[in-house]
């Protein structure tokens, strides 16, 4: 097999993998924001460090955190092992609303009113935030004000009891039979007063001045002490604001929360649709407007279960029967961390690591939660009690079935790795596509070009050891069970694996 030379920075970084590059035939998608963006130039960390507040992330918590400690007083410091909005935020549909799909009723029914009052303030201060930021600051980000739209084809009862426990926490919408978009829905509830905006250049704007440090990978934390691939940093508070948790232990959040990845294309030449829309099934379509584009997102599916592919081509069809005339100018994916209860956690990270907090499972609404988080967190850093944050809570016990399941799920990649032996050889892999391949008895995952040339990678996470399986709409390496993800090289896309893939044999 012949194995192309591995694309590294350095010994300890994850490679930075440019906009829109090819890389081996590969061609690694922009985002429409990523590609209508300036992206700001931060230095690396150049040795050791001391700070009050080290946030690990630059992405919209870790600065929009750190915007607000810093407005504060408090002497605060980003790391990132990328660059600044690199990762979930590029991909992001970019809507700051507090319609967050059929959650409300869930969450009335589950948790009760008082917790369902929480999540709700918390995301709409967050929302509110935004907007006097955005004001505050002068952001040019494109910020729209637009209705959100929840909606379902087969399932009036599911909607109307979202209307009706929205309507109970005090948030007004109206129960629909049909809305402007030309879907045959069964229902629809409308929300007044919601807003989109450009989320890279909101990011931009705030980060500008603040005290950030990218390819600055953190690697472990030993006390309060952060080790990153370019110097310690000594803090007495250290927020993970990374999308998922580096660390497995203590927290166990990755049996706490699975990853799930959607896919979004902008289109020209589609009409102008008054709102943004929301199916209630997970892997429904959602859309909005930016500018003259038309936004479209869907076919959600957990982490590494993509082995069939066509998620694009199934966008792109559902397009054309809507309206013939779009045009596809950009696609790209994301990826969200899910709680099995669906609730983000926002507090301490454990009672074992002292000192160190922890923002990530958004499920799909980062955006307000991203703000909310900042919030919580202002007060818990400062030792204010704040009055949304049992709700989030970190140290919160969830239902124990969606755990079992969950790690069910997860029991199937792992015994894979063991068990499963793959039907076919490397040299039947057409080109262009990849596979877990059988080679002198061991296990590979193999990747062919166009070219015929083969890129043998290890098929075992450096997680916690699950065979990964190939995803053809990405030409990515994915882990079924915590969501890992690796470029066709073996490069770190996704974590919570912290290293890049071992090149075979
Ligand atoms: Fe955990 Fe792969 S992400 S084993």
């Amino acid at each position: 097999m012949n194995r192309r030379q591995k694309a590294k920075t350095g010994e300890n970084d994850v490679a930075l993998v440019p906009d829109g590059a090819a890389i081996n035939g590969v061609t690694v998608l922009n985002s429409l924001w990523s590609a209508t963006w300036a992206r700001p130039a931060f230095p690396f960390l150049a040795g050791d460090l001391l700070c009050d507040i080290l946030i690990i992330g630059a992405g919209l918590t870790g600065v929009n955190l750190a915007y607000l400690l810093k407005k504060a007083g408090a002497n605060v410091v980003v790391i990132d092992g990328g660059e600044v909005g690199e990762g979930i935020t590029s991909g992001t549909t970019g809507k700051i609303t507090v319609q967050h799909g059929l959650f409300y009723d869930r969450l009335t029914k589950e948790a009760g009113s008082e917790q369902a009052r929480q999540y709700l303030a918390a995301n709409d201060a967050g929302k509110e935030r935004y907007l006097s930021i955005i004001e505050e600051e002068s952001i040019a980000c494109d910020l729209e004000k637009a209705p959100a739209y929840l909606y379902s084809f087969d399932d009036a009862a599911a909607i109307a009891a979202e209307a009706r426990a929205c309507e109970s926490l005090g948030l007004p919408v109206s129960f629909l039979k049909e809305m402007p978009l030309p879907l045959p829905v069964a229902a629809a509830v409308k929300m007044e007063e919601q807003y989109a905006f450009h989320p890279l250049r909101y990011l931009a704007a705030i980060a500008k001045g603040l005290p950030i440090y990218t390819g600055t990978r953190a690697i472990a934390i030993e006390g309060r002490t952060v080790k990153t691939n370019r110097g310690q940093i000594k803090a007495d508070q250290i927020v993970l604001a990374c999308h998922y948790p580096f660390i497995n232990t203590p927290g166990y959040y990755f049996m706490r929360m699975y990853q799930s990845r959607s896919y979004l294309l902008a289109f020209a030449n589609g009409p102008q649709i008054g709102g943004m829309y929301i199916d209630a099934r997970e892997d429904g379509l959602s859309f909005r407007n930016w500018r003259n584009l038309l936004v479209m997102a869907g076919e959600d599916h957990h982490s590494g279960d993509n082995q069939k592919g066509g998620r694009y081509a199934a966008l792109r069809r559902e397009m054309a029967a809507l309206y013939p005339q779009a045009q596809e100018v950009y696609h790209w994916s994301n990826q969200d961390c899910v709680p099995l209860d669906r609730r983000p956690y926002i507090g301490p990270f454990s009672p074992k690591l002292p000192g160190v907090f922890i923002a990530t499972g958004y499920n799909k609404w980062g955006i307000t939660n991203s703000m909310a988080a900042a919030l919580i967190l202002s007060d818990l850093l400062a030792g204010r009690p704040n009055p949304w944050a049992d709700v989030f809570s970190p140290q919160r016990h969830p239902e124990i079935w969606p755990l079992l399941r969950h790690g069910f799920t997860s029991a199937g990649g792992f015994s894979r790795s063991y068990l499963y032996m793959p039907p076919y050889e490397a040299r039947l892999l057409p080109p262009g596509h990849g596979g877990v391949v059988s080679y002198r008895g061991k296990k590979f995952g193999v990747y062919r070009d166009e070219e015929g040339n083969f890129f043998p990678v290890s098929a075992r996470c450096p997680h916690l050891g699950c065979q990964l399986e190939w995803n053809p709409d990405e030409k990515s390496w994915d882990c079924p069970c915590h969501g890992s993800r690796f470029d066709h090289l073996g490069r770190l896309l996704n974590h919570p694996a912290q290293t890049d893939l071992r090149h075979e044999p």
